[in-house]
């Protein structure tokens, strides 16, 4: 597979109807998420909630059907066979394993890349950056014991976080994917050089994802040396400004 094109995670947002309207763009994968899938990310969900944030309140014992329901909703649309991931939010491996086991599940994938406060004192999304034997231990036990594909989500240029030693450490884990954040703090680009140094240091599957919102900064991140790219805000209104065959 190559050059797959990605609905990027958006929480609130992208649940199953909204990304069975976005089949029709083009997309060979869409995620689904993120969700908060264990007690501890279920209340933090909450709180970021209460102040304003959108986010996907569901009960996490209601969760796996929820997450089944949303996705025989994106593949119930017969004309398409592309893949769906579900971005998760979790403490310990467990509930992303549980939710690998879904039918309808093609990929899992791991967010170390949320940076809402309430999420980081846990420990989770972006933290799992700065403690690289732990996300690397996570990692592994999901590859290991999930029935679907396994993706990793980073934010990039987080302050004390060495890039290239976290896509190391997800290669070394075995992760199908590596979905980068190439964030570029103060410009409305993606980090493009980075994208080039993971391609050089590791031969991760890299799904490229930052400001991609034409047909140019798409391209510009395949020939920065990404597999695919993935798009979110761009693609927020529930259309897409541009057209995804002619990348
Ligand atoms: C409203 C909103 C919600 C988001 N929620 C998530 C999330 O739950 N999990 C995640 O990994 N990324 C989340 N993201 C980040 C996007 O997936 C993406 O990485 C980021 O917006 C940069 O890509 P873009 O420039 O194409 O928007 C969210 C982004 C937005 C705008």
């Amino acid at each position: 597979m190559n050059q797959i094109k990605v609905l990027a995670p958006m929480a609130g947002i992208t649940d199953g109807t909204f990304c069975k309207n976005m089949l029709k763009h083009g997309f060979d994968m869409v995620t689904l998420g993120g969700y908060n899938a264990d007690p501890h990310t279920e209340s933090a969900g909450r709180e970021i909630l209460s102040r304003g944030r959108l986010e996907f309140d569901i009960n996490e014992e209601e969760l796996v059907e929820h997450i089944d329901r949303q996705t025989s909703l994106i593949k119930d649309q017969g004309f398409w066979n592309g893949l769906i991931s579900v971005n998760l939010r979790s403490v310990t491996p467990e509930p992303i394993i549980t939710i690998s086991k879904l039918k309808n599940v093609d990929v899992v994938e791991i967010n170390a890349h949320c940076r809402q406060p309430e999420i980081t004192k846990l420990g989770c999304g972006q933290e799992l950056l700065k403690k690289t034997i732990f996300l690397e231990n996570f990692t592994k036990e999901v590859v290991q014991k999930a029935k679907s594909q396994v993706s990793v989500k980073i934010r990039t240029n987080v302050s004390d976080v060495d890039d290239i030693e976290i896509s190391k450490t997800i290669e070394k884990a075995n992760a199908d994917y590596l979905h980068v954040d190439a964030m570029n703090p103060g410009f409305d680009t993606a980090d493009y050089d980075l994208i080039k140094n993971i391609r050089g240091e590791t031969n991760l599957f890299i799904i490229g994802n930052n400001s991609i919102k034409d047909i140019e900064s798409a391209r510009k991140m395949l020939s920065s040396g990404a597999d695919g790219i993935s798009i979110a805000r761009a693609a927020i209104n529930g259309t897409l400004p541009f057209d995804l065959s002619k990348i």
